[in-house]
């Protein structure tokens, strides 16, 4: 499905479609720059030699091809609404174009040892009930990860197409029922399903800009930046790209959108819009509760 039929047939969701270079350049991009927060790592779960593994809303496929290349006695399935570009991946993985919104959802409950769900639930409608309809997936003593983010940080400095971008973005999600705050919401939405019961929850700040390091700046400091960095390069990437019709519907004209990516490049706009742009990135490691035994 390439994006024009993706958005005809799901207004809500992701809007560029994943059958693209450029876009699987960006998400591969994303993936490097969460690792940078995880000690290289591509989770943070204590995972222990896992035999089924989902990665909903796979976009690239990246996560799960390391995936199945570090547990090769696991079977790992990707999926997602759009089909994804030919790569190299082990034989333990698969790819299943699916929509994880479909009805009913042909993804057996209780069935995997891990469930990961990266910057997929921040473009879907009804986020709680997906929360709900994800965790059913997850087998009792399983993991679900998840990584999300909130894009309403406040924009300091010299930078208003910038903030009428994010602005207008922010109200054309909320028109569809989605949650720009997704990321400091989910930890009680998590609580809340009963389902879980550990849920841990690991913040990165990613600034965005091209503050350097400077000096004294701890690892911490210079991995959120590098942080900051590739989540700025990506959403440069997001807002340069065809604009969404319901995003020109509510004012992001062509003219806002060379001034936005004018402003975006411009160097004095970056130390302070950088610190305050920027978005927490959250990792929720969630345990799900073993079933209860009946006597
Ligand atoms: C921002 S990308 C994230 C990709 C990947 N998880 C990552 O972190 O690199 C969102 C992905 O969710 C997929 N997606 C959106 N709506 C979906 C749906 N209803 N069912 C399945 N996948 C969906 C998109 O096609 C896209 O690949």
């Amino acid at each position: 499905m390439d994006s024009t039929e993706s958005q005809k047939r799901f207004p809500h969701t992701y809007w560029h479609g994943t059958t693209n270079q450029t876009e699987i350049e960006r998400l591969d991009a994303l993936h490097h720059g969460i690792k940078t927060c995880l000690d290289g790592k591509s989770f943070l779960a204590p995972l222990e030699n896992p035999q089924t593994i989902l990665d909903l809303g796979a976009g690239s496929g990246i996560w799960a091809i390391e995936c199945a290349e570090n547990f090769p006695d696991a079977q790992v399935i990707a999926v997602d609404l759009n089909r994804m570009l030919p790569r190299s991946a082990p034989s333990n993985f698969q790819f299943r174009q699916l929509d994880i919104l479909a009805e009913p959802l042909p993804l057996e409950a209780d069935s995997f040892d891990v469930v990961h769900v990266r910057f997929l639930i921040i473009h879907l409608p009804n986020p709680r009930s997906l929360l709900e309809r994800i965790a059913r997936l997850v087998k009792p003593g399983g993991w679900l990860l998840i990584e999300d983010v909130t894009v309403t940080g406040e924009i300091k400095g010299d930078a208003p197409a910038v903030r009428a971008a994010f602005g207008l973005l922010c109200k054309y999600w909320e028109s569809n029922g989605q949650v720009p705050r997704v990321s400091v919401e989910l930890e009680s939405w998590l609580r809340q399903t009963g389902a879980f019961s550990e849920v841990n929850v690991h913040e990165a700040v990613a600034p965005v800009g091209n503050a350097g390091a400077g000096d004294g700046a701890s690892a911490a400091d210079s991995e959120s930046r590098q942080l900051g960095s590739t989540m700025k390069k990506s959403f440069r990437d997001g807002f340069s790209a065809e604009t969404h019709p319901g995003l020109l519907a509510l004012g992001f004209t062509p003219e806002l959108k060379k001034q936005c990516m004018e402003e975006w490049d411009r160097s004095e706009w970056q130390m302070e819009f950088a610190s305050a742009l920027y978005l927490g990135t959250k990792v929720c490691l969630m345990f799900r509760s073993p079933p209860t035994t009946t006597q």
